[in-house]
């Protein structure tokens, strides 16, 4: 196991490249399963999640190759297996996304059931009761739910998602895309994530109306496969935001490149409520420090609203802020595993349910422990601003989605280096 040694007080300058959403590229592995052709998928994270997902497929019996660390060739026609065992899915919540392009290319699935996680239940509810409006027979054996597609394949079905579901609705655009018929669903996520998946199926020969918006219409292909051989992955927005946090905490200038400002449209407005400007042009973006960071409301939405996804990160920049600070985590049930380090570090911070207070105070330097993704990027963030010497351990929770976290830092000024528990 590793952990980073991060001294405190820094100042960061410079620029950083953003390398390719891990929540984009996730879908999209799942997707070659409904291609003709062999994919390649280009600007991929070098990241364990991406790994771990090109893993499951080569189990399923794909043929895999990593041509770098930011490319991969992907032949999924080789595929003989249908089931997702459970060392793999029980990493990887994510692993999900293979129920409804392997139900609808094979007319049948069997995946561990996801389990829960740190910050929370983390049902498939919605996924399965979706696939059954389409025909499929759910059933539930030892642990793995095992589907079946109706003879002659999924049928489309008017369907709306009780809740917004952002692989919910990756798992049913999907398995709508070789169904039978037509499938209208309300309700849908709108994430930058599953518009990109969108385009791409409806580039590849699937019809499919309402991109962006909450009601997608999949005009499904009856068996045919998708004409898919080239995949993008577009720019990770989260990446980008957690290091314009970076900036923010340290109130420094730096530029991150590489990046989608569109997609970054509500935490903008957030950084200027705490009184950071920016310089923004087409894929660069340059945070500029504040004369004073000033406190900020913040509710957690789906997009285009506020991302449950920046809310550790935004709340140890909440630490160092100037006031009192109210942040209302409305997605999950336990996404506040970053306080309780934060609080070790002499952070100021009051839980009521899913309503963190917070007010600004001076950070120590301590030992802290990474619990989940972006909580692990939080304990980071407080460390760079921190008084003396901070060490995060378990980062293997980090590496699950940041390329290169302490390098990339580095290359800001940051002292931060990974090393070997002893
Ligand atoms: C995606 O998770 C992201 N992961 C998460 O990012 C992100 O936090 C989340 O969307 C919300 O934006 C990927 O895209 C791989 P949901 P997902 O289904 O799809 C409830 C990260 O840090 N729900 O949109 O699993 C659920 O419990 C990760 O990169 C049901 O009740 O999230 C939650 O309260 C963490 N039943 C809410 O909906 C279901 O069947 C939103 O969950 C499905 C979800």
């Amino acid at each position: 196991m590793q952990y980073l040694k991060i001294e405190g007080e820094a100042k960061l300058s410079g620029e950083v490249k953003i390398s390719g959403a891990k929540n984009a590229a996730l879908p999209l592995i799942a997707l070659t399963i409904l291609s003709k052709h062999s994919v390649k998928i280009t600007n991929l994270p070098d990241v364990t999640d991406i790994k771990t997902l090109i893993t499951l497929l080569s189990n399923l019996g794909a043929k895999t190759e990593l041509l770098n660390a930011h490319e991969a060739q992907i032949d999924t026609n080789s595929i003989n297996s249908t089931k997702a065992n459970y060392d793999i899915v029980r990493k990887m919540r994510a692993s999900i996304l293979v129920l409804g392009p392997l139900l609808s290319r094979y007319g049948h699935c069997e995946v561990s059931l996801p389990g829960g996680c740190a910050i929370g239940a983390r049902p498939i509810d919605l996924h399965l009761n979706a696939l059954e409006k389409m025909g499929a027979k759910i059933e539930i054996k030892q642990g793995y739910v095992v589907v079946t597609a109706p003879k002659g394949g999924l049928k489309g079905a008017n369907i709306s998602f009780d809740k917004i579901t952002v692989t919910g609705t990756e798992n049913i655009v999907m398995a709508a895309a070789l169904a039978n018929g037509t499938t209208r669903l309300l309700n849908a996520a709108k994430e930058p994530e599953v518009t990109a998946l969108c385009e791409i199926i409806n580039a590849s020969g699937v019809k499919i109306e309402g991109i962006g918006t909450d009601e997608l219409i999949i005009h499904g292909s009856g068996g045919k496969l998708l004409e898919l051989e080239h995949i993008q992955v577009i720019p990770d927005r989260i990446e980008a935001g957690t290091y314009l946090c970076a900036g923010a905490i340290t109130n420094s200038k730096i530029t991150i490149t590489n990046c989608e400002p569109k997609h970054l449209g509500s935490v903008l407005a957030k950084f200027e409520d705490m009184g950071f400007g920016f310089d923004i042009n087409e894929d660069k973006i340059t945070i500029k420090p504040a004369k004073q960071i000033k406190a900020v409301e913040i509710i957690t939405t789906e997009y285009p609203g506020f991302p449950t996804d920046m809310q550790a990160q935004f709340m140890a920049v909440a630490c160092v802020a100037k006031g009192t600070s109210v942040i209302d985590e409305r997605l999950f049930e336990n996404r506040f595993m970053h306080v309780s380090e934060l609080l070790r570090m002499g952070a100021e911070i009051k839980l009521n349910g899913h309503i963190a207070t917070v007010t600004g105070a001076n950070l120590t330097g301590a030992d802290v422990m990474a619990t989940d993704l972006r909580a692990s990027s939080a304990l980071v963030l407080a460390a760079l601003v921190a008084k003396g010497q901070t060490s995060v351990h378990r980062i293997y929770h980090l590496d699950r989605g940041y390329e290169n976290l302490e390098g990339k830092l580095t290359s800001l000024g940051a002292k931060i280096q990974r090393l070997d528990e002893k």
